[in-house]
């Protein structure tokens, strides 16, 4: 495969800061994030989630970043090329082939979860929420999902609206794209955490978020955490690579990642004190589960002042989070194609367009028609969301850091993070430090929890014993 050819950068570092921040804050900060934080009990999981960041998620970001801009190409080829360099097997380049195929994965089902989100978007533009109670919000999220045909609509049209930005190429689709949204992402975030200030009861989700109560965690809740800000962070799979490739020669790696980490985590905890002060101001449950945003808040929307705008607000910049992040899952499928030199962006984005859209097909089916087909009870949608996330994110982020703190010498490492060896000993002994032993283990860990290793390793330990 040719990787002569050269892709474009970003018009600034600050671009790619938005578009990188564009990628993390997605469907996994809003809709995800409250819930699961809600599930684990609130406070407690919050500072062992910022831990994880901080400890894991970071490191692994900054080496992601790192290879992507010192191999220059889509995850595939700048493994290939940076191993070859280094005097390593060009095997490595199956990290970013692992990468490329979960970024896939994750494309065919985020777009059918955010095509509920447009559904949303336009059942309150509409009127269709005004005044809905409790029992009606779950009767319609039901109606929505078992509805095939409904969810093919709003999945189609999310996927199309992708392909166009990312067929337009780097600077007037991705940059163009990201310029425009996330100004008003970032807007609407901070205009609902003022409303839900003031309307909502603003004291009961501080406290909730913030006050530890360690009582509710559990080593599960722990490796849970990981996984959030792994995922979250749009970390293992090439998306950052990618991005990352794209970078002017000159950009600092450590503090351009710890700013994009620092985006995404407010940004997350801003979703929190947008959410819970409404849940809570109308006595609903926030341990729900993932139905919170789409049943529970729509119920707080439909019962309150303004709700209809509120929540055309919402589910906009819920729309607007997955489209950013989108676009980041099929960049580097697209660059890997544009590589092979026989493909225009075009052409490449509509190949990788339909091919996630054929999946998602399947994942949609799975919440109606296809419900009773699973395998290991699991449909197919659960099969690609457990694949991705839970196997080959952490499986493609403990490569990385494999690759960049124990394959790579860490003279050349530190020097391509522009650490001169005097100026910078101590930080650069821990990044080594959190680079060679801390994240792999924490990322061996989510690994082996969430494949459920454990549990057969366990089994088969108490068989023998
Ligand atoms: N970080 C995105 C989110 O929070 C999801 C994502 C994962 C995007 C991996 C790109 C790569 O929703």
């Amino acid at each position: 495969m040719s990787t002569d050819i050269k892709h474009e950068t970003w018009s600034s570092r600050w671009v790619f800061i938005l578009a990188a921040t564009g990628s993390a804050v997605g469907l996994g900060n809003i809709w995800r994030f409250p819930y699961v934080t809600g599930e684990n009990g609130g406070g407690a999981f919050v500072l062992v989630y910022l831990l994880c960041v901080l400890l894991v998620g970071l490191p692994v970001m900054i080496c992601e970043v790192m290879l992507g801009k010192h191999g220059r190409a889509s995850p595939i080829n700048a493994m290939k090329n940076l191993a070859i360099g280094a005097k390593l097997s060009e095997k490595w380049g199956l990290v970013g082939l692992l990468g490329i195929v979960a970024g896939f994965l994750i494309l065919s089902f985020y777009s059918v979860i955010a095509g509920w989100s447009l559904a949303y978007t336009f059942y309150f533009v509409t009127g269709t929420m005004e005044t809905i109670g409790p029992q009606s919000a779950e009767v319609f999220f039901n109606r929505l999902t078992e509805s095939a045909s409904a969810m093919l609509v709003w999945h189609s049209i999310f996927l199309v609206v992708t392909c166009y930005m990312v067929g337009r190429g780097l600077k007037r689709g991705l940059e163009m794209t990201v310029k425009s949204l996330m100004p008003i992402l970032f807007l609407m975030l901070f205009g609902l955490v003022c409303y839900s200030a003031v309307v909502g009861n603003f004291g009961d989700a501080l406290v909730y978020l913030f006050r530890p109560n360690f009582s509710a965690l559990t080593g599960e809740s722990i490796l849970i955490a990981l996984g959030q800000a792994f995922f979250s962070l749009s970390l293992g799979m090439g998306s950052l690579m990618i991005y990352g490739a794209y970078l002017p020669k000159q950009t600092p790696i450590i503090r351009t990642s710890a700013m994009i980490g620092i985006a995404d985590t407010l940004v997350a905890l801003s979703a929190g004190l947008a959410i819970f002060p409404i849940v809570f101001a109308y006595g609903l449950e926030a341990g729900q589960g993932p139905g919170l945003v789409f049943v529970t808040l729509t119920v707080a929307f439909g019962a309150m002042p303004f709700g209809q705008i509120l929540g055309t607000l919402f589910f906009v910049l819920l729309s607007i989070a997955a489209w950013t992040s989108a676009i980041s899952l099929l960049e580097p499928i697209v660059a890997w194609m544009l590589e092979g030199g026989r493909l225009t962006r075009v052409k490449a984005t509509l190949i990788g367009g339909a091919g996630a859209w054929l999946l998602g097909v399947f994942s949609l089916l799975s919440f109606n028609i296809w419900g009773d087909i699973t395998i290991f009870s699991k449909n197919f949608f659960e099969i690609s969301e457990f694949l991705s996330t839970s196997i080959m994110l952490p499986l493609g982020g403990l490569l990385i850091v494999l690759f960049s703190g124990w394959r790579l010498k860490s003279d050349t490492a530190l020097e391509w993070l522009g650490i001169e060896a005097k100026e910078w000993k101590l930080r650069a002994k821990v990044l080594i430090l959190l680079v060679k032993v801390v994240a792999p283990l924490g990322v061996a860990a989510v690994l082996v929890n969430s494949s459920g290793l454990d549990r057969i390793g366990l089994k088969v330990f108490s068989l023998i014993f």
